[in-house]
């Protein structure tokens, strides 16, 4: 027998059918309850609110637990590639070696960007955040793709902008540094694999051979494994719902770049590393800042902690600490006085009852910083790498939500402002 719930209203009583998932979460269908009782549900935050059913990632904030079509977050990290782990996700399975082969052609084939794009680049103060430019960028792609805009391209049609976005995006956020910075920009090199590629874009020089270090890209390859899908944040929503309007692809994903820059969201990265710059600078008194965090009358939080949905240690924050320790020691950087303060901060907190209270733990952007930091990325480039991560996630939840053929996202609301009343002419205004 089915489970159900039962709800009495005004001495009615409601059947709620109850639907359950793979993994067992369960959720009431109320996709009736307005047209049988009239009444909404009301969930600020959507902390209680399943918008959809999705076959991508799994979550469990209480057993720290993430896995990517079921695949642990701890196997990937160790054993995959970002671009093996993009063509999972987007595409539902582990990819033979010939269909990995012939996704990482694609790709390269596509890194190069319209030529006119570079005078769009030049149309930004140089002041620009590189996420403006880079959410800018990815919905001017519509401009030279315009057959992207329509909802009712084939199969085939549709995996030639994803390819085409998934291989682009890396080219147009190398390149937004090298402009911020006033360097050439470099071309991508069809001879070198994804993340090198990157590496290459941003940080070689016409004048001299860049050597691409394989501590490096491992690493970078780690950290765009770990930030490549999370269910339903806040940005990956942005994604879904914009695409619900049958909006293209690169104009939802453009959506999601903003959403994602927000500092309570992936914005977070850059927010960590210049709290812990800022700790490091007055001293290095970590519990001077921990007394900040939990002041109530005081705006500043500890960035790179807490969670909306992990209740106890990310596991993505548990990979990129050991991560961190690992690539400093191997680029000489384990004096790195920023991933002291960092470990100091994180045992002062785990032991500090406002945040074990709290349930307050490092999430993925805690220690990711640290990383960029040693890697040479910029900090307000961090939140792009947070984005070229996100990417095949952001793909893979638009792609199944079209597939699904899911409704115009469209929530209700409580009205609680002023009833009816009647224009007032200008001279009976006080
Ligand atoms: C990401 O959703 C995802 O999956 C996101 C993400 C992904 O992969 O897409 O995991 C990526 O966005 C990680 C989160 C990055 N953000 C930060 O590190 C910013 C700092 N963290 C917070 O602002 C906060 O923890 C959130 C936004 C992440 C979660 O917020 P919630 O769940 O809405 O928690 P809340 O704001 O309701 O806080 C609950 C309590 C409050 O205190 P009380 O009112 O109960 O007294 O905890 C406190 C908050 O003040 N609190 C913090 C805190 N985070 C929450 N206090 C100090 N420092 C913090 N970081």
């Amino acid at each position: 027998m089915a489970e159900t719930a039962e709800l009495i209203l005004n001495g009615q009583s409601i059947t709620l059918p109850v639907i359950e998932g793979t993994e067992h979460e369960k959720a009431f269908d109320i996709g009736k309850l307005r047209d049988q009782t009239g009444y909404v549900t009301l969930d600020s935050g959507y902390k209680n609110t399943g918008a959809t059913k999705s076959a991508i990632t799994f979550l469990d904030g209480e057993e720290g637990i993430l896995r990517y079509r079921g695949y642990p977050i701890e196997q990937l990290a160790e054993n995959s590639s970002f671009l093996e782990v993009g063509y999972l996700l987007i595409y539902g399975h582990l990819p033979t070696q010939a269909e990995l082969t012939n996704f990482s052609n694609q790709i390269t084939k596509h890194t190069l960007i319209h030529e006119d794009m570079r005078k769009i680049f030049d149309g930004f103060p140089s002041s620009t955040h590189p996420m403006a430019i880079l959410s800018s960028l990815t919905c001017a792609l519509t401009g030279f793709y315009p057959e992207s805009i329509n909802p009712n391209q084939t199969a085939d049609e549709h995996n030639l902008q994803i390819v085409r976005l998934m291989a682009k995006l890396s080219t147009i956020a190398a390149w937004t540094y090298k402009n911020s910075v006033g360097h050439p920009l470099n071309y991508p090199r069809n001879d070198l694999d994804y993340c090198a590629n990157l590496l290459y874009m941003m940080f070689s020089f016409p004048t001299e051979k860049y050597e691409i270090n394989p501590v490096v890209v491992t690493a970078m390859n780690k950290l765009l494994i770990l930030h490549a899908d999370h269910e339903q944040n806040c940005s990956t929503s942005t994604v879904r719902l914009v695409g619900s309007a049958n909006a293209s692809l690169y104009g939802s994903v453009s959506a999601g770049i903003n959403a994602l820059w927000g500092p309570l969201h992936g914005g977070a990265n850059q927010e960590v590393i210049e709290m812990l710059e800022e700790i490091h600078k007055s001293g290095g008194d970590t519990r001077k800042f921990i007394d900040k965090a939990k002041d109530k009358n005081d705006q500043f939080r500890l960035m790179g902690f807490g969670h909306r949905v992990y209740k106890n240690f990310d596991p993505r924050a548990k990979i990129i600490k050991k991560a961190a320790d690992e690539v400093l020691h191997a680029l000489g950087l384990q004096d790195s006085p920023l991933l002291k303060i960092a470990q100091e901060l994180e045992q002062a907190a785990l032991t500090d009852e406002y945040f074990i209270e709290r349930k307050l733990y490092p999430n993925v952007d805690f220690y990711s910083g640290i990383i960029y930091k040693a890697l040479g990325i910029p900090t307000e480039m961090f939140t792009v790498m947070f984005a070229l991560g996100r990417l095949p996630g952001w793909i893979a939840q638009w792609k199944e939500m079209r597939e699904n053929k899911e409704p115009i996202g469209r929530p209700r609301q409580i009205y609680t402002g002023e009833l009816e009343r009647n224009y007032l002419p200008m001279a009976e205004r006080k």
